[in-house]
């Protein structure tokens, strides 16, 4: 199936119109269990990653969905992931443990922390798994999600590789370390969950190298080349450092998420984290994970009637001038995973060849013949 790009979240990268190849997840998530048990990667963790990125391709986070894979099957050749490693729980207090995610994979560390925190809070409350020695963990989103399908809120913090400055610096030193939280909502009326899952840059850097892969130009407010210049060419920036948004603000919030995922944990901090397209050391990234249950104060119906009171306040809001219409924090993505879903995910064809090299490696079916 091919089609021309159609509008996703990201406006900025669709303007290029290029040619895609619309993908059903089923393929997508087919091909990536398959693709990642060739290897040695455990069925149960196969299925977890998959999951994982077929669902930022779906929701619109093309930057974190299976145009990771080449990079986490060098990191996997190359002897710097443990395909096989599988996390061990520590627990620290009724409603504190630590987990060793011994250099496997990100996305199974976290989700593995979150059905513990999840556990935890249904019993106690509130659950805080602290995770080391772990791995990039792709799209936050999906760990709020996971909390948001047990009706708990929650709080998911990473940190990550080198690329942003301290405010007024020019060296890359903190992560472009995503901040996401989440919270149900009744669905009454159309109100959606709160998922909030925000890089403290002005644009997500795997959003540059995404840009980098199409060909495209990227805004000239996203990132400082090599010199210090602002700059539209995504080889550039890669050579520079990202801008924090907000100033200082996005800085000191990169700087949170070290403290409560890297120093907290145990973890590589302060510019240690190797990052996933650095094949060359183990990547020691921690994370921060906490599930709460909504219902401590009243009961879960009257908390989720508040949650779809508040959504209906935020989107029926006056609008400024230009705006058609004002979104929850999440609804654009989980708009695009439901039209996705049906009409399945746009891939360029460029991403599609570099799967089908992975593909060819092992020696498995394409994920599209193009
Ligand atoms: N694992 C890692 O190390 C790592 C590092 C960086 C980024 N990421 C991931 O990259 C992704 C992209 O991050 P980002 O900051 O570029 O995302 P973004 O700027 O597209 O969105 C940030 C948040 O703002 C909300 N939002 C966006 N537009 C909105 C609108 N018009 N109205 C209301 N809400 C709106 C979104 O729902 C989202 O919650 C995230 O999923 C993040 O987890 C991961």
């Amino acid at each position: 199936m091919t089609s021309p790009s159609h509008p996703d979240t990201h406006p900025s990268q669709s303007q290029t119109q290029q040619e895609t190849i619309l993908i059903p997840p089923s393929t997508a998530t087919t091909f990536t269990r398959t693709l990642l048990e060739f290897h040695s990667v455990p069925p149960t963790h196969a299925s977890i990653i998959a999951h994982c990125l077929v669902l930022a391709d779906l929701r619109g986070v093309d930057s974190h969905g299976l145009n990771r894979l080449p990079s986490y099957l060098t990191r996997i050749r190359r002897g710097v992931l443990n395909p096989t490693a599988t996390p061990t729980l520590t627990q620290k207090t009724p409603v504190v443990a630590q987990l060793d995610a011994h250099n496997g994979f990100g996305f199974v560390a976290a989700r593995t922390a979150m059905d513990h925190a999840i556990t935890m809070a249904r019993d106690f409350g509130i659950g805080l798994v602290s995770v080391t020695h772990s791995n990039h963990f792709g799209m936050s989103a999906a760990f709020v999600q996971q909390a948001v399908e047990a009706d708990m809120m929650s709080l998911v913090f990473t940190n990550s590789s080198p690329a942003l400055p301290a405010w007024g610096g020019r060296e890359k030193l903190m992560g472009v370390s995503p901040i996401a939280c989440g919270a149900p909502a009744g669905g009454k009326d159309g109100a959606v969950p709160f998922i909030l899952d925000m890089a403290p840059s002005v644009a997500a850097r795997g959003k540059i190298y995404k840009a980098a892969r199409r060909g495209e130009e990227i805004p000239g407010d996203w990132a400082l080349d090599g010199e210090g210049r602002r700059t539209t060419d995504p080889a550039e920036a890669l050579k520079g450092v990202m801008l924090p948004m907000g100033g200082a603000k996005g800085s000191a919030l990169a700087i949170m998420m070290d403290v409560f995922s890297g120093v907290f944990s145990g973890a590589a901090f302060a510019g240690h984290v190797t990052g996933p397209y650095d094949p060359s050391r183990e990547g020691d990234v921690g994370h921060f994970i906490v599930a709460i249950k909504p219902d401590l104060f009243m009961g879960l119906e009257e908390f989720k009637g508040r949650m779809d009171y508040l959504y209906q306040k935020v989107v029926g809001g006056e609008r400024m001038e230009g705006v058609e219409r004002i979104y929850y924090p999440g609804e654009i993505e989980l708009e695009t995973a439901r039209r996705r879903g049906e009409e399945g995910i746009p891939y360029v064809r460029g991403e599609i060849e570099a799967l089908n090299r992975e593909a060819d490696e092992v020696g498995i079916a394409h994920l599209a013949e193009i």
